[in-house]
């Protein structure tokens, strides 16, 4: 649990910064700006909240590891093929609501081990109500994706998908590299 905890306090935070240099990049978009500010000020709620209960248990946050998952997502996402409305933009959108969907399965997970009277009862709370915010997250991610391919939702779920089939190969492969290190790769 307090490797978890650990860890998981830089997913937050590398959650906020990924939202707000996208913000930044699109501030122009006032909708998307907003959006993505306001998702970013939950993540660090969410940070600060992993880092309250880090201080709980006497624990502290290390130098973030590193992460080869966004990064080798976003290569790939660079490689497909140009289909009607994809841009950097739309793609680094549903690489975010991948990631969110992942954070939310594992939220899940989370709470559903963690008994109520355990010795980490006081987190199965926190799991479950970052499960609920993540799951609003992947909904605003692909909501703005949608919005950035000209409302062509089909078109959108569709490169969705196909970007999950990706991630799929990049998250076996990371699992392998990674072995006995349990750590996560993903965001929370
Ligand atoms: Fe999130
Ligand atoms: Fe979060």
């Amino acid at each position: 649990v307090n490797r978890l905890l650990v860890d998981h306090a830089h997913c937050e935070l590398k959650a906020a910064a990924n939202a707000l240099s996208l913000a930044a990049r699109h501030a122009r978009d006032v909708d998307l700006a907003l959006a993505l500010t306001d998702l970013a000020r939950e993540e660090i709620a969410h940070f600060q909240r992993v880092l309250g209960a880090l201080a709980a248990r006497g624990l502290s946050c290390g130098p973030p590891p590193e992460d080869g998952y966004a990064a080798a997502l976003r290569q790939f996402a660079a490689k497909l093929p140009r289909s009607p409305h994809a841009s950097p933009l739309v793609d680094r959108l549903l690489i975010g609501a991948l990631i969110e969907a992942r954070s939310c399965e594992r939220f899940k997970l989370l709470a559903d081990a963690i008994g109520d009277d355990g010795p980490h009862g006081d987190l199965r709370a926190l799991w479950k109500e970052f499960f609920a915010s993540e799951a609003q997250h992947y909904g605003t991610f692909v909501d703005l994706a949608v919005r950035a391919a000209a409302g062509d939702r089909p078109w959108t779920i569709a490169r969705l998908e196909e970007l999950a089939r990706i991630e799929a190969q990049i998250v076996s492969k990371l699992g392998l590299e990674d072995r006995g290190r349990s750590r996560a790769t993903v965001h929370g």
